[in-house]
């Protein structure tokens, strides 16, 4: 039995920050980004909860598959900023969409987190647990970045994506790898809320996202291409039988480097990290519906989804769309 992406759907927020907005509030320049990242602008929540975002993107997905929100097995929601600590973000989109049927849990694996919930739906249907589960990415990293670090901020936006996955004899995922470096964690970090009881003096300093931007780069261009080797010779493939490389949009010279060391050309990458950013767990399946819905993707043609990120964490599936 194979799990088979059968609906995409994807939402991003109204409020769209372009470079040169950025430039009005700090040190930065349009030509600074643009040429470090390929990032030219990002979507970011003003009004929209993530919540809100995700049920969104999850209806179309629902819609596309032709699956009831009643007919889900389960919610994986991938994110590393739900809205609330508790409940977390898969329950909150149960209660939204009514589906009442479902067991409904997140997975935080930064921005590797929907290639995660992805491979960890694959072995729910596998083992014949679940026949229909929503897989959900999204994030507004927003909150979580320290607005006076330019560095960081200028790198990451908001939003979510959606896939319905289902069983299917035929078509679906192949292959999947995984793995985590815990001790490389500092190179990507966020603190979390500090001790606070009657017997702990605290500070009330909010925790906001650092990174190691090289070290995060070179691990990158490392682990990736390993990893999509890896899961390719799983399935008995090679690059020259992967139509798309479906990667996390962190960077453009991180693509670029991908492509260049896998000897892929570019054309086979799609990106919109020019509008987008990095949306971390988000990334994965906003891009996947991206080309979905711009007809990229035809039946039988074989993907390659990949995932990086904090943790470290990095994730790569191969499938028959
Ligand atoms: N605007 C203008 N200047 C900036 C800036 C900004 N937004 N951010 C940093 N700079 C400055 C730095 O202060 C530094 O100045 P200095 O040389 O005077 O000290 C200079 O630009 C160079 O910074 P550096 O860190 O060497 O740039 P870089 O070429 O390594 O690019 C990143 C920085 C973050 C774009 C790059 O390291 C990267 O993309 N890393 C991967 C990050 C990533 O993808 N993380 C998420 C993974 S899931």
């Amino acid at each position: 039995m194979k799990s088979r992406i059968c609906g995409t759907g994807s939402m991003l927020p109204n409020r769209v920050v372009t470079n040169d907005d950025l430039s009005k509030i700090m040190d930065t320049s349009d030509e600074w980004i643009r040429s470090r990242t390929g990032i030219c602008s990002r979507h970011l929540a003003v009004e929209e909860s993530l919540t809100e975002l995700a049920a969104q993107a999850s209806r179309k997905a629902l819609e596309e598959a032709g699956v009831k929100p009643e007919e889900l097995d389960m919610i994986l929601a991938a994110t590393l900023s739900a809205d609330k600590l508790l409940p977390c973000l898969s329950c909150e989109l149960q209660r939204e969409l009514g589906a009442v049927n479902a067991v409904a849990f997140d997975i935080n694996a930064a921005c590797s987190g929907f290639m995660f919930a992805l491979q960890t739906a694959d072995m729910y249907i596998k083992s014949g647990q679940c026949q229909r589960i929503l897989v959900v990415g999204g994030e507004i990293l927003s909150k979580l970045m320290d607005w006076n670090d330019r560095s960081t901020c200028v790198l990451f936006g908001d939003g979510a994506g959606a896939a319905v996955v289902r069983a299917d004899e035929e078509y679906g995922i192949l292959s999947s790898v995984q793995g985590s470096d815990g001790a490389k964690g500092d190179a990507l970090l966020c603190e979390g809320r500090r001790n606070n009881n009657p017997y702990v003096s605290n500070s009330t300093d909010l925790p906001y996202v650092s990174m190691n931007g090289q070290e995060v780069y070179k691990f990158a261009v490392r682990t990736v291409p390993k990893a999509i080797l890896e899961a390719l010779q799983k399935a008995d493939l090679t690059v020259e039988d992967v139509d798309l490389f479906v990667l996390h949009q962190a960077n453009i010279r991180i693509i670029e480097s991908v492509s260049k060391r896998l000897k892929v050309p570019m054309e086979k990458f799609p990106s919109n990290l020019e509008e987008c950013g990095n949306i971390s767990a988000g990334s994965v399946p906003i891009l996947l519906d991206y080309v979905n819905q711009r007809g990229m993707l035809h039946k039988g043609d074989k993907i390659v989804l990949a995932g990086f990120g904090a943790g470290l964490t990095w994730g790569a599936s191969v499938l028959t769309w």
